[in-house]
């Protein structure tokens, strides 16, 4: 879809946004040599491509969600499947096997944003429409994502009431090459830069893993005393169980660990939470935003209108001239553990309150 109708849209009303979109669904016509129910019948291809694995929600969340709401929603479009386990080159091959296999909408969270342009020019030229998922592709012809400088701002913002606004701080950010982490680092310095908490250390996580995020804070505690780090950002619960392992791991108790952050309510962190050992997470509700592409892309699919906001219920709004879906995260602390995640079936007690967590469990309400 070219990139000019988009800029009409953004400046434009809801009508012309669904103009543009009626344009955009013109791209999979027969002419464009996409597939078409109207044509032999043939399953309409959706492709997904997500970037790792070692956060849970992909694989855990993500993924299924997206297929159901597609199963749902199209009963003859088919979802071709790939993660690219962190590999930027991998994923390129990826997303050229996708456009081989017919696929007319690509799904696409990029390993690398900024760098993604190329696998989108290819899926367009193949007549194929963009939906950059999570992470912003300046190329794509839709986004969605959660308002990721405001995660940043109410992790900063927790972990500085939980310090008093006083002492000193490591920061561990997430990949350089993940347009989210930047600005999950503009939001949570936007908070930080104005308190007074100090930033002994700053670090960029290249890949997100847990393990480096061991590794940094392992090697700081050979220049720094655990007493000198009175807390940690990290930017996502895998990050702060590298965090918890090399504070442990470094002779600090359990029970007497810094108020840590995170990001993206996984199992291990809820856990951590409730026994005191994390002081905080966001939770990104997936279903909306697995569900809302979904919609989208089976809209695309079909040729149809895609989803204007009052049926999605959703603030559609513009980033960077994209046309844009963008969702509410929510704080989550020991104190609302019980009315966010298990209130919304995103886990259920039994998912948390194994052994050790059982106490923490009944302490915190949740049965
Ligand atoms: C970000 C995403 C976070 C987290 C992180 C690690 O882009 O928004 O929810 O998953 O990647 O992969």
């Amino acid at each position: 879809m070219p990139r000019s109708i988009h800029r009409i849209a953004a400046s434009g009303a809801a009508l012309l946004f669904g103009a543009a979109a009626l344009t955009a669904c013109g791209a999979n016509d027969d002419s464009s040599g996409g597939d078409s129910a109207d044509g032999g019948g043939d399953s309409k291809v959706i492709a997904l491509l997500l970037p790792e694995s070692k956060t849970t929600r992909y694989e855990a969340f993500d993924k299924p969600l997206f297929e159901d709401a597609v199963a749902n929603l199209c009963s003859d479009c088919e979802v071709v499947y790939y993660n690219a386990d962190q590999d930027e080159a991998k994923q390129t091959q990826q997303v050229d096997t996708a456009i081989s296999e017919g696929a007319s909408v690509v799904v696409l969270d990029p390993v690398n944003g900024a760098g993604a342009g190329g696998m989108v020019q290819s899926a367009q030229d193949s007549g194929a429409s963009v939906i950059a998922y999570d992470r912003f592709i300046a190329e794509a012809d839709y986004y969605m994502s959660f308002d990721n400088e405001t995660v940043g701002k109410m992790q900063a913002e927790a972990l500085v009431e939980a310090m008093g606004d006083k002492g000193s701080i490591l920061m561990l950010n997430g990949a350089p090459s993940d347009p989210n982490a930047a600005q999950f680092k503009a939001g949570a310095h936007g908070v930080l830069d104005e308190s007074n908490v100090k930033i002994l250390e700053e670090y960029d996580n290249p890949d997100w893993s847990p393990e480096n995020a061991q590794t940094f804070v392992t090697d700081q505690l050979s220049k720094y005393d655990a007493s000198e780090i009175n807390g940690v950002y990290a930017a996502n619960d895998g990050q702060a169980g590298g965090v918890v392992a090399a504070l442990t791991g470094g002779g600090v108790a359990a029970d007497a660990l810094p108020p840590i952050t995170g990001q993206d309510a996984e199992v291990a962190a809820i856990q951590r939470i409730l026994a005191g050992q994390q002081a905080m997470t966001i939770y990104k509700p997936i279903p909306i935003e697995a569900e809302t592409a979904a919609e989208v892309a089976v809209a695309l699919a079909n040729g149809d209108d895609v989803p204007n906001p009052t049926e999605t219920g959703i603030d559609q709004t513009d980033y960077e001239g994209v046309p844009s879906y963008i969702f509410t995260p929510i704080v989550v602390t020991k104190d609302n553990v019980a009315d966010t995640i298990i209130a919304d079936g995103f886990y259920s007690a039994d998912d948390i309150c194994t052994g050790e967590y059982a106490k923490a469990c009944e302490a915190a309400g949740i049965s």
